[in-house]
């Protein structure tokens, strides 16, 4: 380790153990906050060339990418990039601004390395997001995660109106149908309502006259039958991709913590094999026909690179970061670098779907 990566990391585990002292939601304004005002631990190492992946006709200077839930209204993206993340997922923004449900409503679960959250939500609607995106200084690859208001009556419209936008300022959009915390939005994920939703989401980016590539965003909960379903309607529907996968409202038996029986997505260490394992069977069914982002219980390189090996192109991890604080993202890309290079891969690509071949 350099002198300049070791002062980089024990700044950032300093501020994340006074943070943690805090309750979670406090913690995160004061998070936001303070990378806002440039506080956040200086530029990152830059990653291994080893790292660099080409996906979606874009150059992802690492796989490793910020998961939606922490940027809920675009406020610091340019700022997390420099953090070390290959890319930045923003959202889920909705179209009109919605407090989301009543406080408590993120859960630490310390034992389990876990955290239960219920917010529904919250974000500052479509135009404050729209206005950030807007104005913000090219610094890499931001997708943008949109969803539908919990009092909507035409969810599948509240996408449609998202897309037409945000779709000139996004890199990416990811639609989230998989939000355990909204009444209803999972079922978007299943038959005619999620062709339907396919052919509003590309009709509103034609509108736009932008065509950043669209991912489906779905639930680590799902069996089977309905993951291969959902990749041929995703296929079918012009989709480019799919992120695997949100939180999930299952997989409480085996949960140490207190807080463990609160309702809400669990997300975290306990999620890594049932989100790699659905992740891997939409690889499977995909036969490259889909570019696959793996999420899901990241917190080293070597979790990052079952996700790849199950089939993933690129990772992304929100709730590690919350435990191990902004130094688990060079620490990670340098795992994961170091694994590529042990099994003989000179590329992410190399490694994609390994565990199948
Ligand atoms: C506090 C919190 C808020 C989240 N909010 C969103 C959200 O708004 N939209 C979304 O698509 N996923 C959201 N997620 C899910 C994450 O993007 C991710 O899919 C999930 O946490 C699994 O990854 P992890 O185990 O690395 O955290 C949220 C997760 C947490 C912990």
């Amino acid at each position: 380790m350099t002198d300049f990566s070791r002062s980089f990391a024990s700044l950032g585990s300093i501020g994340t153990a006074l943070l943690r002292l805090l309750d979670p939601e406090t913690a995160h304004k004061l998070t936001i906050l303070a990378v806002r005002a440039g506080l956040a631990p200086f530029p990152a190492p830059t990653p291994p060339e080893r790292l660099a992946v080409r996906a979606f006709g874009l150059r992802f200077p690492s796989p490793i990418g910020l998961a939606a839930g922490f940027d809920k209204n675009a406020e610091v993206p340019a700022q997390m990039l420099r953090l070390g993340f290959g890319f930045v997922e923003v959202g889920t923004i909705t179209p009109r601004p919605q407090p989301g449900n009543s406080r408590p409503r993120i859960f630490r679960l310390e034992e389990d390395r876990a955290v239960i959250n219920r917010l529904g939500f919250n974000n500052k609607g479509l135009e404050a997001a729209r206005t950030r995106l807007a104005n913000r200084v090219a610094a890499g690859i931001v997708a943008v995660n949109v969803g539908a208001n919990k009092d909507s009556a035409d969810p599948v419209a509240d996408y449609a109106t998202c897309i037409r936008a945000l779709a000139p300022h996004a890199d990416l959009l990811v639609l989230n149908i998989s939000s355990p915390n909204t009444p209803g939005l999972r079922d978007l994920q299943l038959g005619a309502r999620l062709d339907g939703l396919l052919a509003a989401a590309m009709a509103s980016r034609t509108e736009s006259h932008a065509h950043p590539p669209v991912l489906v965003k779905i639930a680590p909960d799902l069996e089977e039958g309905d993951v291969n379903a959902i990749v041929d309607a995703a296929v079918s529907g012009g989709a480019d991709g799919l992120v695997v996968g949100n939180t999930s409202v299952r997989l409480r038996e085996d949960l140490r913590s207190a807080r463990r029986g609160e309702s809400g997505g669990l997300s975290g260490r306990p999620l890594l094999r049932r989100s790699t394992e659905v992740l891997g069977q939409a690889y499977r069914a995909a036969g490259g026909r889909l570019t696959l982002v793996g999420v899901g219980g990241i917190s080293s390189g070597a979790d990052a690179y079952a996700k790849i090996r199950a089939g993933a192109t690129l990772v992304e991890l929100y709730t590690a970061l919350v435990y191990e604080g902004p130094d688990l993202v060079a620490r990670i890309q340098s795992e994961l670098a170091e694994l590529l290079a042990r099994d003989g891969c000179t590329s992410v690509a190399d490694a994609v779907g390994s565990q199948w071949k």
